[in-house]
């Protein structure tokens, strides 16, 4: 199916299917967004919901947020693991007050020279802050695109990578940035999940070559060990 059915399909299945009320999505600005997607990287979205909000009650702004003693920064982060993430966050912070004015980048690569902004962080920051296009390729849309796709490639591989990379260009669409990737997330999340894909439910199953070839449950391949 041609790129823009897929993402044509996609959001139909948003609107309705979607998560609509993340906290960061109301009110949107990029240091909301920069600080969930922080955040989910490496923790799912039931429980960051609860440390985003303490974490933006204390800190309200990146200029709160690089005036903070690291303590504090870390006293908010603690539970949710993987602490490089806020000692990098906190130095990003700092960068931004003092080389961008504190106002928040708003290009892929700007955001990638921050500390802890990786190339699918700073799409979805651009996408969903910035409303512009970007692609994503966080482990969610990872998944989803390899299946879409019939990727056979071994992840974690450099022809793995690229080859994602490019399809989730093509299929990034120009209008409704912001919707497309919370929604390609959304689908990895609920129902194209690593173990039992529930593609009965699927707004993408017609279009999808794994389940075209029965494929689903073996795409993406194992990494290599
Ligand atoms: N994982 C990374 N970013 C996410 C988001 N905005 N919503 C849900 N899961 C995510």
């Amino acid at each position: 199916a041609p790129p823009d059915h897929i993402a044509e399909a996609l959001l139909a299945w948003f609107d309705v299917h979607g998560r609509h009320d993340l906290p960061w999505q109301h009110p949107r600005s990029a240091y909301r967004v920069w600080v969930a997607e922080i955040m989910l990287q490496q923790t799912q979205v039931a429980t960051v919901v609860d440390y985003f909000n303490a974490f933006m009650s204390r800190f309200q702004n990146i200029h709160a947020l690089a005036a903070a003693d690291s303590d504090a920064v870390m006293a908010h982060w603690a539970g949710l693991g993987y602490y490089a993430r806020a000692r990098n966050l906190h130095a990003a912070a700092k960068a931004v007050v003092a080389d961008h004015d504190g106002r928040m980048p708003d290009t892929v690569e700007a955001l990638m020279t921050l500390p802890g902004i990786g190339r699918s962080t700073a799409g979805a920051i651009v996408a969903q802050a910035f409303e512009r296009w970007a692609p994503i390729l966080d482990g969610n849309a990872k998944r989803v695109i390899a299946r879409l796709a019939a990727i056979q490639a071994t992840p974690g591989t450099a022809a793995y990578e690229k080859s994602l990379w490019r399809l989730a260009e093509q299929y990034t669409p120009h209008e409704r940035i912001t919707d497309y990737t919370q929604a390609i997330m959304d689908l990895g999340a609920t129902l194209c999940t690593r173990r039992n894909p529930r593609c009965d439910s699927c707004p993408l199953a017609s279009a999808c070559l794994a389940r075209r070839q029965g494929l689903q449950a073996r795409i993406p391949a194992p990494r290599k060990r």
